[in-house]
């Protein structure tokens, strides 16, 4: 108790010990050590507060195979500042994909080494005398970045002799927010991130947590009923744009937050993995209870429970914390990127941007089907004779199908073909805790896999690899090289990979240090074999494609499949540039241009979204890999509107972002890599949007032929969704656009430099 008053009075009358500002001033960031040696640290923008004071610190566990009882004191208090250091970055990198040529990586750092010195339990002698207490000595490092849009933080830990393997139980980072901040949030939740996001106060987080639990999903487990993920956006009263997210996080446990508030007895530890309503064993933290409105940091555990176990020299992923009073500002950082190291890949050249189409969403939306045969209730895959099995006729990667979407990228100039379900095993591949589920290399047998890949190399069409694991990982990781030797024989160069379900090993989570370490295995592995990796359901992404940008694409949130299992509202795509895709590109899968499933299949969802506004996504959703996602026959009944998609490019040189507001409506300009020509996509919730567009970023003294795809008058996302209009101009810079998006609209524009 004297404890907690001693630092709650402590607090507010800090003398801070250093500090640094960003590059332009605006930014400030000032660190120190309180009286009982806990490190804090605070940060304004333009003089106002965006995070108060806030302790830094980790909480170790036991480890049963320690020596000398180091575990026993965690790394929270007891610290005193023995060096501090600050220095200035500043230089521009190109990056192999992107939304900009150039990015500018300029920062003013502040490395501060901390003792923490302690004495320890009292040894006893071979005798039974008791002995003078050891005084332990230990050094972190806590670093911290300040960028002109926000701030980056981590804690190093170099290599010594009392810290050198250890255990973390959790990790107690705090963001002390200044107010009852609105924020768009998903619940924290080890598993998934398919849900929808919440727009709520901070205060009303814990009221609505238990509706926006995506209970549904096959693997789900929430920790608390105040905890939510990163990237999370929120704006203050007074219009400061607040983003709390992490970079680089490697070799360590994704991380969610838990929000203290009025009700928060005790912040709590998960003990055992394997949850999936809230902590089960809860043990209160030993620690002080932060003010309301705080965040603390709050790791995925692996099946164990522990959070992360180390070995020095390492460090954490950044923690970052984004501000700014223009909303636009959030959408083209370059934080998340820059506080990633530099490409550690040699040869990059086999990388590139990627359009492509699927034999997918016909099965997604039950039209078809992954399996082969309804023959057998399980299978073993060494036990099938799969020449002699009884096909179902229902089974899409046959070699007819398959070569229809082929035909239709080549025409179209797509440059790869999805086909999901073209391996044995998908009789019994979900939610069975089956280990040995796919082998990943055996075709079924009217998936011809030589003829198909020459049919498609012949006409300069790729075949697009699925690896669905169905989260049996370790399985994945004993078939990898030989998978990835198949797809180098005939000539594939991306997967897309899966992990549906529960993590096996069980117990352990989608976002523990474990499978993280499995995902970057995973991509080290393909850049190996030159191939390019869209991961599903892997955990979000945090800017490691700078570092590996053979990771081209994640989905790690609610995609354009939840069209078809119940739809996502229409404001869906307005939030996810803020928060999901602060860490890397979303494979969203846009493109559905016929949104009543009902007029092609028996599935009565529907994609809440028009036709205008689904081609905008191709600019508002940046990735460098981007799907055509409606059937063939679909594209074919609006040519002229899918002409669009045939011409828009996936990487840029230039991106400006010109309106933007969280949950509201986005529109961005981008400048086609290596050409003169740009695209401008617009697009809007269910209230629809004006948008004026200022011309002014065209090269001065030049033509271009415009091309503007918009709704027509009338057009509404759940009414009248494929009224559009197609208009043709010629455009100069200085010249205005005005464009009326419809409720769940948007709208697209092509402009060519003559
Ligand atoms: C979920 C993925 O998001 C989806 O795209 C895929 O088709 C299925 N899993 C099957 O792997
Ligand atoms: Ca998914």
């Amino acid at each position: 108790m004297r404890k907690i008053l001693l630092s709650l009075l402590l607090m507010p009358m800090m003398a801070w010990a250093g500090s640094v500002k960003s590059p332009n001033g605006n930014i400030e960031l000032k660190f120190s050590v309180d009286n009982t040696g806990r490190p804090v640290y605070e940060m304004t923008y333009k003089g106002c507060e965006v995070v108060k004071p806030s302790f830094l610190g980790l909480e170790l566990a036991k480890d049963k195979h320690a020596s000398m009882g180091l575990q026993e004191h965690d790394l929270m208090d007891g610290f005193t500042i023995a060096k501090e250091e600050t220095s200035t970055f500043d230089e521009t990198w190109q990056p192999v994909w992107g939304e900009t040529k150039d990015i500018r990586n300029h920062y003013n750092e502040l490395a501060v080494t901390l003792n923490q010195r302690w004495l320890g339990k009292r040894p006893v002698s071979a005798n039974g005398a008791q002995m003078a207490p050891r005084q332990h000595t230990r050094t972190i490092v806590i670093r911290f970045r300040v960028y002109d849009d926000g701030i980056g933080l981590r804690y190093e830990f170099p290599q010594q002799k009392e810290l050198n393997y250890f255990l973390i139980k959790e990790e107690r980072t705090e963001f002390a927010m200044a107010g009852d901040h609105t924020a768009w949030w998903l619940p924290g939740d080890y598993d998934t991130q398919e849900q929808e996001t919440q727009e709520t106060k901070l205060s009303e987080i814990r009221s609505r947590m238990k509706e926006a639990v995506n209970w549904g999903n096959s693997s789900v487990a929430v920790f608390s009923p105040t905890g939510v993920q990163t990237s999370l956006q929120m704006k203050s009263d007074d219009g400061l744009y607040i983003n709390i997210h992490e970079a680089a996080c490697l070799d360590y446990a994704t991380m969610h937050l838990e929000l203290v508030d009025a009700e928060t007895k005790a912040l709590t530890t998960q003990l055992g993995g394997g949850s999936n309503a809230y902590t089960p064993n809860p043990q209160p933290s030993p620690w002080p209870l932060p003010k309301a409105f705080t965040f603390v940091s709050h790791l995925t555990p692996d099946a164990t429970g522990l959070k992360g176990c180390m070995q020095t020299p390492c460090e954490t992923p950044w923690r970052t914390v984004m501000v700014s009073d223009d909303a636009r500002d959030m959408l083209s950082s370059n934080l998340i990127l820059n506080l990633n190291e530099p490409c550690k890949l040699e040869d990059t050249s086999w990388i590139h941007p990627t359009k492509y189409c699927g034999v997918w969403w016909e099965m997604i939306v039950g039209r078809g089907s992954w399996h082969y045969t309804n023959d057998f209730p399980s299978i073993k895959l060494d036990q099938i004779d799969w020449s002699s099995v009884k096909p179902n006729g229902t089974h899409k990667a046959n070699n007819e199908n398959v070569k229809r979407y082929i035909d239709f990228a080549a025409k179209n100039g797509l440059d790869e073909v999805l086909v999901e379900g073209w391996n044995v095993g998908w009789e019994d591949w979900a939610n069975m805790w089956k280990r040995d589920v796919f082998d990943f290399v055996t075709p079924y047998p009217d998936f011809d896999i030589k003829m198909l890949n020459d049919y498609a190399h012949s006409k300069g069409v790729k075949i697009l690899m699925h690896h669905e694991t169905s989260s049996s990982a370790q399985n994945y990781e004993r078939h990898i090289k030989e998978a990835y030797e198949l797809m180098n024989k005939y000539g594939y160069d991306a997967v897309k990979t899966g992990y549906v379900g529960d993590i096996i090993p069980r117990g352990d989570h989608h976002y523990s240090q474990s499978m993280n370490n499995h995902y970057l295995y995973v991509v080290k592995e393909a850049a190996k074999h030159h191939i390019m990796v869209n991961a599903h359901e892997a955990t979000r992404p945090t800017g490691i494609c700078r570092t590996y940008p053979n990771l081209v694409g994640n989905e790690s949130a609610r995609g354009t499949e939840y069209e078809a299992f119940g739809g996502s509202r229409p404001d869906h795509t307005c939030i996810l540039p803020f928060t999901r895709l602060q860490g890397g590109p979303m494979d969203y899968t846009p493109g559905i241009f016929v949104t009543k499933l009902s007029e092609w299949s028996d599935n009565t969802s529907w994609a809440r979204i028009t036709l205008a506004g689904s081609l905008a996504l191709y600019l508002t959703m940046y990735s460098p890999l981007q799907m055509a996602a409606d059937l063939p026959e679909n594209y074919e009944k609006f040519d002229d509107a899918f002409q669009f998609i045939r011409d828009v490019a996936c990487d840029w040189d230039e991106s400006i972002y010109l309106e933007a507001e969280p949950a509201d409506y986005i529109t961005v300009a981008r400048k086609a890599k290596g050409t003169d020509n740009w695209f401008i996509g617009g697009k809007c919730d269910e209230n629809g949007h004006q948008s004026v567009i200022k011309l002014d970023f065209l090269d001065k003294g030049r033509q271009y032929d415009c091309t503007i795809y918009a709704d027509a008058k009338g057009a509404h996302y759940e009414t009248n969704p494929q009224a559009y209009t197609i208009t043709k101009k010629t455009v100069k810079t200085g010249q205005t656009l005005k464009l009326q998006e419809a409720p769940g609209g948007g709208f697209a524009i092509s402009l060519i430099a003559r």
